[in-house]
């Protein structure tokens, strides 16, 4: 029997959080990895280690998602490592939250950047070393369909977008067997999103399963929908936020 290829993928925003579970995730399920970060070098960097130590094959490039440039020279370099691309998910994603008439217009075109043209950007530069049974997955946000705070509206505005993205660029690649598809996490206990937070008793009350998930939660739904027994499943928004939404 000859061994089934190593599956190749790429991550946006790997160095921390939910991105460095799901990077962790796919390397320990036996995948090569390049993941992105901007700031967090050091995390980067221990993050490469540990994952080596361990046998597996991890590549960390710095390269900002609002830079449209160097995102594809990134998906450009990892291709060039490994050969090809099965998997790209985007995860990078940040949380500026304030009154709406506080924000710049510099604010919005940023956080649209990093959650909306990124994906965009990465798509388009992915395909062309994407064959058939190739994975697109976005990480979005429980806040896409349902906005229970204020001071939320470019978050909101920007990740309720990947819905559209999601659906539209299913159609596209359907024929070609590649599927597309957005994980919508809830509270998951991060920088971003701490579960000792100003506001995490707060969160906790808005939730069916009073408690803040993990990033092995929502890496283990990526793993899923990154494998092959999703194949069938495309355009699917998936929400996984301890009930949050329901
Ligand atoms: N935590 C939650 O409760 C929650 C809930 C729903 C959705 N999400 C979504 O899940 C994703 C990950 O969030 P998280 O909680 O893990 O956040 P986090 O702990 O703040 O980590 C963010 C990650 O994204 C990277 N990043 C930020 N800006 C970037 C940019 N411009 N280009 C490339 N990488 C960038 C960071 O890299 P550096 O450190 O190098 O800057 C870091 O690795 C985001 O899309 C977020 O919106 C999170």
């Amino acid at each position: 029997m000859t061994p089934s290829p190593t599956k190749t993928a790429f991550v946006t925003g790997g160095s921390r959080g939910i991105g460095a579970a799901i990077v962790k995730r796919l390397v320990q399920d036996g995948a090569a990895v390049a993941f992105t970060y901007v700031s967090s070098a050091l995390k980067a960097e221990a993050l490469v280690d540990e994952l080596t130590q361990q046998g597996g094959r991890v590549l960390a490039i710095q390269a900002d998602s609002a830079d449209a440039a160097a995102l594809t020279a990134a998906i450009e370099q990892a291709a060039a490592a490994f050969g090809h691309l099965d998997i790209l998910v985007n995860s990078a994603g940040i949380a500026n939250n304030k009154a709406v008439e506080d924000h710049t217009l510099a604010e919005f075109r940023q956080i649209m950047a990093v959650h909306v043209e990124a994906p965009f950007v990465a798509t388009q530069a992915v395909l062309p070393h994407m064959a058939a049974g190739g994975r697109i997955i976005t990480i979005g946000s429980n806040f896409a369909e349902r906005v229970p705070a204020a001071n939320t509206t470019l978050y909101a505005t920007s990740k309720a977008a990947l819905l559209g993205f999601t659906k539209g660029l299913a159609r596209d690649l359907g024929p070609r067997r590649i599927t597309v598809n957005l994980i919508q996490p809830g509270p998951i206990d991060t920088d971003m999103n701490p579960a000792d937070g100003p506001f995490s008793d707060w969160i906790r009350n808005q939730m069916a399963i009073p408690e803040f998930g993990q990033g092995a939660d929502i890496a283990s739904l990526v793993a899923w929908v990154a494998g092959p027994e999703s194949r069938f499943m495309t355009g699917a928004i998936l929400t996984i936020d301890g009930g949050m939404n329901t």
